[in-house]
């Protein structure tokens, strides 16, 4: 009888032991916006002693776990986002408090997440089930972007922030400060304006977007056009309802809602499909844009996977993420402009490399640093989508982004993106073909000290000086008759021409 007893409470007593002691196991926090969207975190984890790998599931991907300790209650780990070479590491902490952990993710730049897990069922790591995609077959161009789509974009400024409110208000800044005039014609709402979708399956907006079709009109109203975003899988990148297999249904409610532009951001669909499937995901799509009566620029934003510049146009796609995301300091501006001009031969009217959009006046940046963002952008024929809130820009920011002579460089309507002609250590010279004959040159100095940078006109339009050489940021020509010129370029300046005869 005793034996009988004990066994059972053993056995009790170890599993007890050893389930307090591990944490290994699938789990799931849920943390609730103020829009109402609920967004899931997942987290498989494996344990050996104090070492913990495993991975975190989101909605934007799956993320290895590294660098994971357990040390008694206190758990540590840090995962990477973005561009493999380049990662952002977002560190995490948590304390074991029973069947829960308490965990704090601090992503750098954004809010501190704080979420409790719990002990979930395995199949909350699983992604749905792949549906079939179409046989390849290009859908024709939209006819829309023949230069690089301008306006604005709420992410790089607002993210989950973005609201009715808000969009209202920086279509009115755009027509005020003259944004709209120098052409940033598209006002871009990005994630988190999902809410649900119905019995039907059809999408509503969430409470921070209660009429989509009223703010439409209203962004129309002021002569300007409205985009929207959504991904090809079931989430978005910010968690919230994406339209994988309601691709038809949601272009036909966009219609309805008389959008302009979507933005298609691969997100969960990685969870999904592979990179090779990434083509005939964004086809479903363009496809689905293509029956609409309205046409609507289609924005690829799958961070340069794949060789998007390959298969984008056949997509109908009119610009393709060339990048990871962009963050507003130096390093991350400048490691992706300057990398573009291995792309240029694949940018041509109506189908742009877009190496993500603006973050002028954002703050992160010196002045010198915007100007050379915008021109490098500029030379590259990249979309021009201000990231900043146009409500309340300084007179510098304004003069960045509202320099006509800069933008016109941008706008040209060869089409050629620009590329690189020389490097000397930290000085580069970049040139760009332009319409007429002319052609534009930036001298941009990447070094920590100002740079005197010499330049010889015959190398740009062949033997004599040209007749008309204009400094962009100066506003004026400039003079001397000298077979070379020299300028001074600050650190992370840029002296921009346009060379004509
Ligand atoms: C991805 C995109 C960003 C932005 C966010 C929104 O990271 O690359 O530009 O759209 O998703 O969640």
């Amino acid at each position: 009888m005793r034996i009988i007893f004990r066994l059972p409470f053993l056995v009790l007593i170890c599993s007890f032991a050893s389930s307090a002691a591990s944490i290994t196991g699938a789990w799931s926090a849920s943390v609730a916006a103020s829009d109402g969207h609920v967004t899931v975190t997942s987290f498989s984890f494996e344990q050996q002693g104090s070492e913990l790998t495993g991975k975190v599931v989101t909605a934007g991907g799956e993320r290895p776990i590294k660098q994971g300790k357990v040390d008694g209650e206190h758990v540590t780990f840090v995962i990477e986002l973005g561009n493999p070479a380049s990662p952002r590491i977002v560190p995490w902490e948590g304390t074991i408090a029973g069947n829960e952990i308490h965990l704090k993710s601090s992503p750098p730049g954004r809010p501190v997440m704080e979420m409790v897990a719990k002990p979930a069922d395995p199949g909350v790591l699983l992604p749905p089930a792949k549906l079939p995609l179409p046989a390849l077959k290009d859908v024709p161009w939209n006819h829309l972007s023949r230069t690089p789509p301008m306006g604005w974009n709420s992410w790089n400024k607002f993210q989950g922030k973005v609201d009715d409110k808000t969009v209202r208000e920086i279509a009115d800044a755009m027509v005020r400060t003259g944004m709209k005039d120098a052409g940033y014609h598209y006002v871009n709402i990005d994630d988190t304006w999902q809410g649900e979708r119905d019995a039907q399956g059809k999408i509503h907006s969430n409470n921070k977007f209660p009429d989509m079709k009223a703010l439409a009109d209203y962004v129309h109203n002021k002569g300007l056009l409205i985009g929207i975003y959504s991904s090809p899988g079931p989430k978005t990148c910010a968690g919230y309802e994406g339209s994988f297999g309601h691709e038809e249904q949601d272009a036909q409610t966009y219609e309805d809602w008389t959008i302009d532009y979507l933005k298609y951001d691969w997100c969960s669909a990685g969870l999904i499909y592979s990179d090779e499937d990434m083509h005939a995901a964004y086809q479903k799509m363009g496809a689905a844009l293509a029956k609409l009566a309205r046409p609507v620029v289609f924005s690829l934003c799958q961070y340069g996977k794949a060789d998007v510049w390959t298969w984008g146009p056949k997509v109908s796609g009119n610009l393709w993420r060339t990048t990871g995301d962009i963050q507003d300091n130096w390093n991350s501006m400048s490691d992706i402009g300057f990398d573009q001009g291995r792309l240029a031969p694949y940018a041509a009217p109506g189908h742009w490399n877009d190496p993500d959009m603006l973050e002028i006046g954002n703050g992160g940046m010196t002045d010198d640093e915007y100007r050379t963002h915008m021109s490098l952008w500029s030379m590259l024929a990249a979309p021009l989508l201000a990231g900043n809130d146009v409500r309340a820009m300084t007179l510098a920011t304004m003069s960045i982004l509202l320099n006509k002579e800069v933008i016109q460089i941008d706008q040209d309507k060869l089409g050629k993106e620009g590329a690189r002609l020389r490097q000397e250590g930290e000085q580069e010279i970049w040139t760009r073909e332009l319409t007429g004959g002319a052609v534009a040159v930036a001298l941009f100095n990447r070094g920590e000290a100002p740079a005197a940078m010499t330049i010889k006109w015959a190398d740009f339009m062949g033997g004599k000086r040209p007749t008309f050489i204009r400094d962009l940021w100066k506003h004026d020509f400039v003079k001397g008759t000298g077979e070379t010129w020299t300028a001074t370029v600050p650190k992370h300046g840029v002296v921009l021409l346009r060379m004509s005869r």
